[in-house]
């Protein structure tokens, strides 16, 4: 089976792409290395530069034998969604619209599509299922959502079958230091905790100590990224063995305080690192993990890592390989 990733230079992507290529699949990558870098490309990987806003650069790979599509090209910050909406219509509709009819017109049928647990919005219940009202909160959510009942129309239309992967909080890399490149300017808490551990960052803050969870900070649900990486390969093998779509959480279900992943990496770096109790940060929940039982029925998937402080070891690793 030949697959295109879109977006498969990023920081998910990019494992993706190892985790086809391991399961022998043939793949092309699709990315306009905005944010994604070639150094996570894989030897055997064909590259084509390209953005998911040019028609014919889509038209044009889609029809070099294709049989599924990944497609992981957004644009993921939420504080700046709810500033420049435009910049996440443009990228993250406009684009993903436009690989779905590429898709159409070359008869391209399976879609992974990159979703996000920021589709549900604030959680009416934990742990959060996929039965769960989609209200998102932000305009980064809102696009996910828009974009799953796009192909959730274009299902029921005959067009495609697609699989929306709802991603909780992604960490971690490869264990084997084969995906090598960093995110540009992260936002997220792990590359900022790794800043301020290599001194690129003076200190960082923990934002809220006054949550009601037990020691006051919030809690998320922390997936390997490699374990996100496998769960695409077993969606794509679903997608063409069935003519089914779905959409399916990707969390462990267990959750983890921002404060006992602190301590955890203070544990794996071996020092404390500076950093401070700040307020609040507007839309976070107290507590966001998922129910992971749909996965585990539908695809067979379980997570191989639910020890945080192995996560944070492997993305330690490759801080102190490039220091
Ligand atoms: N946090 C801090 N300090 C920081 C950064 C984050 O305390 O400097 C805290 C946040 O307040 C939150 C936790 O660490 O409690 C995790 O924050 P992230 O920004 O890493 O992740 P979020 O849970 O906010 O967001 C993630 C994804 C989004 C997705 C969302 C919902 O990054 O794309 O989960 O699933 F929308």
């Amino acid at each position: 089976m030949r697959v295109l990733v879109i977006g498969g230079a990023g920081y998910i992507g990019s494992h993706v792409q190892k985790q086809l290529l391991e399961e022998g699949f043939d793949v092309a990558v699709f990315d306009d290395l905005s944010t994604g870098s070639e150094i996570n490309l894989l030897p055997q990987t064909e590259f084509i530069r390209g953005s998911i806003l040019d028609k014919d650069a889509l038209n044009e790979a889609m029809g070099r034998h294709i049989d599924g599509v990944v497609h992981l090209a957004a644009k993921k910050a939420v504080g700046e969604s709810m500033l420049c909406p435009e910049i996440y219509a443009e990228n993250n509709i406009c684009g993903s619209l436009n690989i779905l009819n590429a898709m159409a017109a070359n008869g391209v049928r399976h879609i992974v599509f990159s979703s996000s647990a920021a589709v549900y919005g604030m959680p009416q219940y934990i742990p959060v299922d996929e039965k769960h009202p989609i209200r998102p909160i932000n305009y980064y959510g809102y696009t996910k959502a828009a974009i799953e009942e796009n192909m959730r129309w274009y299902s029921q239309l005959g067009k495609l079958n697609y699989a929306a992967l709802r991603y909780f909080n992604a960490v971690g890399y490869a264990a084997d230091g084969s995906i090598r490149g960093k995110e540009k300017n992260p936002q997220n808490l792990m590359p900022i905790i790794m800043e301020a551990a290599t001194g690129k960052r003076e200190k960082f803050s923990i934002f809220g100590n006054d949550y009601d969870t037990p020691d006051g900070t919030c809690i998320r649900d922390y997936v390997h990224v490699s374990d996100l990486a496998k769960a695409h390969t077993l969606a794509l093998k679903k997608l063409a063995a069935d003519n089914v779509s779905f959409a399916v959480n990707l969390g462990t279900g267990k959750g983890t305080s921002v404060k006992e992943i602190v301590d955890a990496a203070e544990k794996v770096i071996g020092k404390k690192l500076n950093y401070d109790y700040a307020p609040r940060r507007a839309g976070d929940p107290a507590i966001l993990t998922a129910g992971a039982g749909l996965a585990r029925e539908l695809l067979g998937w379980q997570p191989e890592y639910t020890d945080v402080e192995k996560i944070i070891q492997t993305v330690w690793n490759l801080e102190q390989e490039q220091n």
